[in-house]
């Protein structure tokens, strides 16, 4: 391919648009107020710029909505099943394929298969419903970062990887008989949108071979991964993105997959497995609970939707430009005098409120802090990453044990933004960077017990 010299240009132009809301400074804080400084609480149409996720909020192209009109609701055997079934084998190489309705499925099926009580699940980095379906089967995670990770500043190209020596101690040590499933997350959504190599890649399946342990992709974010590999990895560059990502998939014994990011699609997953003995066991589960075995819980159009996705998703004009923008906002917010995670990655860009914010300590969640405030400033919606989020907490709520690192991630929909949401996200960054000696900690006013982040009400702390 000629060399491109505008990898900004995204390689489509918007067709149908929807309005965004603009609120009050005193709108918003009542807003704020209402939800319980919580931004999960708050309405769609109180939120300007909308980062809380880039799952399932993707804008779905001309094609995607022309096949899904095409969609063939039939009970079983519909013709949509075929050109999906066709789409994913191809891409991943799997015989064995199983359509459900989002990621967290399949983790729940693939797991209660595959995993016994008392057993590990050892990772990169397990993300969080993956987490608590491998407690739900029983067993326990573990998870092994490779040391360059912790550096937030380190521009290692890639800080997804495992740490290949803590994974090889794991497997001969005293818990190598407890090993039930490596599983490595593709890119590290977990710890800062990092992406894994595949020479990482190579040598886990080869220490897991020699171990007759099974070792699975979650790979929610294969393209990206790919386009990271790409750029990044020697020897990678003569290959088109789809390549990398069926190499990817081919080292693997199977995969789950979230189709709710690199899928284009509101909703949608899949299991991909080579063991025809473990598709028997997933496929009774998947009938039971999710829907039959040519569906999965989704609908005709879902999966129409979904095949045509997977296409435009691996285009290199279309990853080029949305890690070209990813990175410019990083730029962007550097310049701001804000720090992220380094290397920018592609989904997501992690901000280090810890660092920004040195007068709030843990217990003042200055993650959260900088959350709220982004959203007070300029109805900027996104989440922490810190110890609001992973910290432990004493029954009153007081922080125990902080988190290692206090981050805000900025996830980055996918086609719906344009450069300029993104220019006003910085300038809203830097407006707070003038003085931010002024923004307020926060203490829990309540939590539930599980999954706190989603359901806690706070308090501005004067
Ligand atoms: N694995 C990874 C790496 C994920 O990021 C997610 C979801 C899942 C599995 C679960 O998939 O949502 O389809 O059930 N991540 C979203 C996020 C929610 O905002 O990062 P799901």
């Amino acid at each position: 391919m000629p060399e491109f010299p505008y990898p900004l240009l995204p390689p489509y132009r918007i067709k149908v648009v929807e309005p965004i809301p603009f609120l009050t400074a005193e709108q918003r804080r009542e807003a704020y107020a209402a939800a319980g400084h919580n931004p999960f609480n708050l309405r769609a149409d109180q939120i300007t710029v909308d980062l809380l996720s880039d799952s399932g909020t993707g804008a779905t192209s001309a094609d995607q909505e022309a096949a899904a009109a095409r969609g063939d609701e039939s009970y079983a055997g519909a013709r949509y099943w075929f050109r999906f079934r066709d789409e994913v084998q191809d891409l991943t190489g799997y015989p064995h394929i199983l359509p459900v309705h989002q990621g967290r499925a399949a983790e729940r099926i693939v797991f209660s298969a595959l995993l016994r009580p008392g057993q590990l699940c050892v990772s990169n980095t397990h993300f969080d419903t993956t987490h608590a379906n491998v407690e739900l089967a029983g067993a326990h995670t573990l998870d092994l970062p490779c040391a360059e990770a912790r550096d937030l500043d380190s521009d290692h190209p890639f800080k997804g990887n495992i740490d290949l020596y803590a994974l090889e101690r794991t497997l001969t040590g005293p818990d190598a008989d407890r090993v039930g499933l490596v599983l490595m997350t593709i890119t590290n959504n977990g710890l800062g949108a990092q992406p894994v190599s595949m020479a990482n890649l190579e040598a886990v399946a080869a220490l897991c071979r020699r171990h007759g342990v099974p070792f699975l992709l979650d790979a929610a974010r294969f393209a990206e991964n790919a386009w990271l590999v790409r750029e990044r990895e020697a020897g990678y560059a003569h290959l088109t993105p789809r390549e990398i990502a069926t190499r990817a998939f081919q080292l693997a014994d199977g995969c789950l997959v979230s189709l709710k990011k690199d899928g284009l699609a509101p909703v949608g997953g899949f299991i991909g497995l080579r063991s025809a003995d473990l598709f028997a066991t997933c496929e009774a589960n998947l009938i039971a609970t999710e829907g039959f075995s040519t569906y999965g819980g989704l609908a005709g159009h879902d999966l129409e939707r979904i095949a045509q996705g997977l296409r435009e998703v691996i285009d290199e004009h279309y990853l080029r430009s949305r890690a070209a923008s990813t990175a410019r906002l990083a730029d962007l917010i550097h310049d701001a005098g804000v720090d992220t995670v380094r290397p920018a990655g592609v989904h997501a860009l992690y901000l280090n409120a810890g660092r920004f914010l040195p007068h709030l300590t843990p217990d003042l969640f200055p993650g959260h802090s900088l959350a709220s405030e982004l959203y007070l400033t300029g109805g900027i919606r996104c989440a922490e990453l810190g110890s609001l989020y992973l910290g432990g907490m004493d029954e009153e709520h007081r922080l125990v044990q902080p988190a290692p690192f206090e981050l805000v991630r900025l996830a980055i929909p996918r086609r719906v933004y344009t450069d300029a949401h993104l220019d006003y996200v910085a300038a809203i960054l830097a407006e707070i960077a003038k003085d931010p000696e002024r923004v307020r900690g926060y203490r829990i006013v309540s939590a539930p017990p599980l999954l706190r982040h989603f359901k806690v009400r706070l308090e501005p702390v004067e």
